[in-house]
């Protein structure tokens, strides 16, 4: 049975975990080149296998937390997150997000979907630190990642190929302390 309940809930937006049915906004998201601009993802359509293998981690894994972010003005599904590699005795864990309908940027989604996911992150399952790798020339997403705290922490050059060309991945991070001390 489905559990369609809101997990973490924000004042736009709710995390509940991520189901079989939201695998149709995967495809549509996955393939659509506004949004996997900065991205090395879209080199190929999404294939079932593909779909399938980000379900089952969703659905199995022990070191993922996969999420659907919901509007909660309406209940529309517009991206995914969550923390993935999560190792339970360095106490740290990846972010990742995505937010697949492009109409739905820019309305501070991705700042509150971060900031609940951080919160989870350290109250919840008592993590370290959690880190993230961005296209450098990825601005919304840097600037929407700096205003919920996370900080900048170096650069893998010329590390990510899209779009023709290759990008700095900007390295970013957000320690125990300092998201506590806030
Ligand atoms: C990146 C992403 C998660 C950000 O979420 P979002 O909800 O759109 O972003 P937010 O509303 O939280 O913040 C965006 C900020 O960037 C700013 N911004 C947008 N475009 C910008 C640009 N070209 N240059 C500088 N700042 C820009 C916005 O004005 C806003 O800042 P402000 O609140 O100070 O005005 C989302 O847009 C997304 O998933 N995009 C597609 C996939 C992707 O790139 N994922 C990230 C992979 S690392």
């Amino acid at each position: 049975m489905l559990d369609k309940n809101s997990f973490l809930t924000g004042d736009l937006i709710s995390l509940r975990g991520f189901q079989a049915d939201d695998l149709p906004g995967l495809y549509r998201w996955w393939d659509d080149e506004r949004v996997t601009e900065f991205l090395e993802m879209g080199a190929r359509p999404t294939r079932d296998k593909d779909a399938s293998a980000f379900l089952e981690l969703a659905r199995e894994s022990d070191d993922a937390v996969v999420f659907a972010i919901e509007e909660k003005d309406g209940g529309r599904v517009v991206g995914t997150c969550g923390l993935f590699s999560i190792g339970w005795i360095c106490r740290r864990a990846q972010f990742n997000i995505l937010i697949g309908e492009p109409d739905a940027w820019d309305k501070g989604y991705g700042r509150e979907a971060a900031s609940l996911l951080l919160g989870y992150a350290f109250n919840k399952l008592n993590l370290n630190s959690v880190q993230l790798g961005v296209n450098a020339d990825n601005k919304r997403a840097v600037r929407s990642y700096e205003k919920c705290g996370f900080v900048h922490e170096g650069v893998r050059r010329q590390f990510i190929y899209c779009g023709g060309r290759y990008h700095d991945t900007a390295m970013m991070s957000v320690l125990r302390d300092e998201f506590l001390a806030d």
